[in-house]
């Protein structure tokens, strides 16, 4: 209150007392988050510019008379507008995504408002998976001429999906078709069975017109025939589900607060439940126990915090926790897995690839995940399961998800932050797909590590040596096995112990059942890079030749190896002149057409950006870079025995 401002405005006391307690109805108004969504030209736009203006309207109304007495209004109207609206894209950022949805806040009278917006072009299925992840209620809008369509129906999909159970179906453009009932009336009968088949079933089912503004704000004359309510009213009434069934304490650790060396406490957002001081905790995945001390907030400590708090907490004991992990009730834990049965939407013109590594964000969690089998996808139509290798743009499929560590997790339907995630492609860092964990795969459970006595130094000090994989990329005819073939035989020569893992070797065998899609490359990447490790470990010398054409299973196979141990040799020849060699009449056979995907003509080749080992080809002869390979071996300190007890 400002009975202390030096210079009062006459009224100011009145009227900044009225605006106070206009902005404190405004703090306990309720708040709905929704999505709307629809094809190009359903007339989204409109919709939301229409929604937007009118609510601004009434703001404004009731701010305009509060101005006129004190200055002060503006700022303070602008100040809360503002921070409740950073407030609705916290949530968002926590997830880690960075996806165009505009986010758009509004207020009437009665609730405030949080639209997600999100462009309804094909490609922009990822875009409505971000909005929809964190909404209560969608409007899914149809053209009054054009009806249900497969693009309303994979959204449809999709918001249910993401544990959207709320529906208000616009059907839009009614001035189009003459404010029509029986052709209205035919789009909500097609829609509401096919909502039903997907776990719609809360449905309203409004008659608009964006643009001339039937039944948007108000009523309107012109559908006489309709007797619901119009959009805003729907959406201020619309009954919002609060927490759900009471559920166990679950907190994500967002980071460690360590302020000074007193202060030791883990921040984040409660997930689900409530926590208390002298409440038990685990930490998982390391399953360490202890008890909550304190629970801090901005505004001190607190008796009690319940979902959707950010706090702080102090445990009683010293516990190792570290951002990712997640504090749950001692006696309701999470479970906690690496593989899972997942239900995946790809968002990326690349498809997505079985065997591929992805960064897979789960909440505050990264980890790097592999795409096991995908089992089948949806046909949003039909609602058909369809047998699927792989996972095009927009696709909705199942799929089964490898993770490189367990996390502690809770199934999607149980909880939207402890299951949802999304797909990172690694090199682009591009968002390239979202997600929902179902549930843990048992194998992975009933399969443990078994410690052998005889480990990878022994079997490298037995041959005086040190395992490691010589990794030779490059086009067919480059001269990757010529070079491997001269390495091998000056070691076998000088007493090492080697193995040359060659392509089209390989190929005769382990991998015989693979061809040259970019799919079957990344298996046989994925394959001859594990064979590769097993070698280095058994303590050879290991020398992979693969055109390996793919940057993203160079780097996995790097990541399965020690550091230092892994050696990456580009055999750098041009396009033109391993063509001109072409040893094998490779290339001639695919210019003529009678080879497809073949590297360098019709499938793509991705050189390395940071070998250890370049050779450029129409320089060296293949003698002078075998001699260059061996020399950085030893250089590297791998030709070098290591003193090992034995065991
Ligand atoms: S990779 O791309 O999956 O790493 P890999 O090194 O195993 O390929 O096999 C390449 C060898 O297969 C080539 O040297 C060539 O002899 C033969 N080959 C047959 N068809 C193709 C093709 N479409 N593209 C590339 N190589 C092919």
């Amino acid at each position: 209150m400002s009975t202390s401002t030096p210079h009062p405005i006459p009224g100011a006391d009145r009227s900044e007392a009225d605006f106070e307690a206009y902005l404190r109805g405004l703090e306990r108004k309720d708040l709905l988050r929704f999505i709307t969504c629809g094809s190009v030209d359903d007339g989204k736009s409109s919709l939301i510019g229409r929604l937007l203006y009118e609510s601004q309207l009434i703001y404004e109304d009731q701010l305009a008379s509060l101005e006129a007495d004190s200055r002060k209004v503006g700022t303070r109207g602008a100040e809360i507008d503002f921070a409740l609206l950073v407030d609705g894209l916290a949530a968002e950022r926590e997830q880690g995504i960075t996806i165009d949805v505009a986010y758009r806040f509004f207020s009437t009278e009665r609730r405030k408002f949080i639209v997600a917006d999100t462009p309804g072009h094909e490609q922009y299925t990822r875009n409505m998976v971000t909005g929809a992840s964190t909404a209560d209620l969608a409007v899914i809008l149809i053209d009054a001429r054009k009806g249900v369509l497969t693009q309303t129906r994979r959204h449809s999909y999709i918001a249910s999906l993401l544990g959207i159970r709320k529906v208000v179906l616009a059907v839009n453009k009614m001035d189009l078709v003459g404010y029509d009932q029986a052709t209205f009336q035919a789009i909500v009968r097609e829609y509401r069975e096919f909502g039903a088949r997907i776990g719609l079933t809360d449905i309203v089912a409004i008659p608009v017109s964006a643009v001339v503004g039937d039944n948007v704000i108000e009523r309107s004359a012109a559908t006489p025939w309709y007797s619901g309510p119009a959009l805003l009213r729907q959406l201020e009434d619309v009954e919002i589900d609060s927490a759900g069934p009471a559920r166990p304490f679950r907190m994500p650790v967002q980071w460690v607060n360590r302020p000074h060396q007193d202060f030791r406490g883990y921040a984040g957002q409660v997930a689900s439940g409530t926590v208390r001081p002298g409440d038990r905790v685990r930490v998982l995945p390391s399953g360490r126990e202890s008890t909550v001390q304190r629970v801090v907030s901005a505004d001190g400590d607190l008796s009690q915090a319940d979902a959707g708090q950010s706090v702080t907490l102090v445990l009683a004991t010293e516990v190792d926790v570290s951002r990712g992990d997640v504090l749950c009730a001692c006696d309701a834990p999470l479970e906690v897995a690496s593989q899972f049965e997942a239900t995946v939407v790809w968002m990326h013109e690349e498809p997505l690839l079985q065997g591929r590594q992805y960064l897979l964000k789960a909440g505050t969690r990264t980890v790097s995940a592999t795409i096991a089998p995908v089992k089948y996808k949806v046909n949003v139509n039909t609602l058909d399961d369809v047998p699927a290798e792989r996972l095009e743009l927009n696709d909705i499929g199942v799929c089964e998800l490898e993770f490189d560590r367990p996390i502690a997790f809770a199934p999607y339907a149980e909880n939207r932050t402890l299951g949802g995630f999304i797909l990172i492609d690694r090199l682009t860092n591009n968002t390239v797909g979202a997600g929902l964990l179902h549930f843990a795969l048992r194998r992975s459970q009933n399969i443990h590590w078994q410690a052998l006595d005889v480990d990878r130094n022994v079997r490298a000090a037995q041959k005086t040596q040190r395992g490691c994989v010589l990794w030779l990329t490059g086009l067919s005819g480059a001269g990757k096995s010529t070079i491997a073939n001269l390495v091998d035989k000056r070691l076998v020569a000088a007493g090492r112990h080697t193995y040359v893992l060659d392509g089209d070797n390989v190929r005769h065998g382990l991998n015989k059942d693979l061809g040259f899609t970019a799919q079957d490359r990344v298996e046989n990447i994925r394959r001859v890079a594990e064979v590769a490790k097993l070698m280095a470990d058994a303590g050879l010398i290991t020398l992979v030749s693969f055109i390996s054409p793919f940057r993203s299973e160079r780097r996995m196979a790097r990541e399965l190896m020690l550091p230092g141990e892994f050696l990456e040799v580009y055999v750098d020849t041009p396009l033109a002149v391993a063509e001109a060699r072409d040893p094998k009449g490779l290339y001639r056979k695919a210019r003529r057409g009678e080879l497809s995907n073949f590297t360098g003509i019709d499938s793509p080749y991705e050189a390395p950006e940071n070998a250890e080992i370049r050779i450029d080809t129409t320089r060296l002869s293949s003698e002078q870079a075998a001699e260059l390979i061996v020399e950085t071996l030893d250089r590297a300190g791998l030709l070098t025995p290591r003193v090992v007890a034995t065991p």
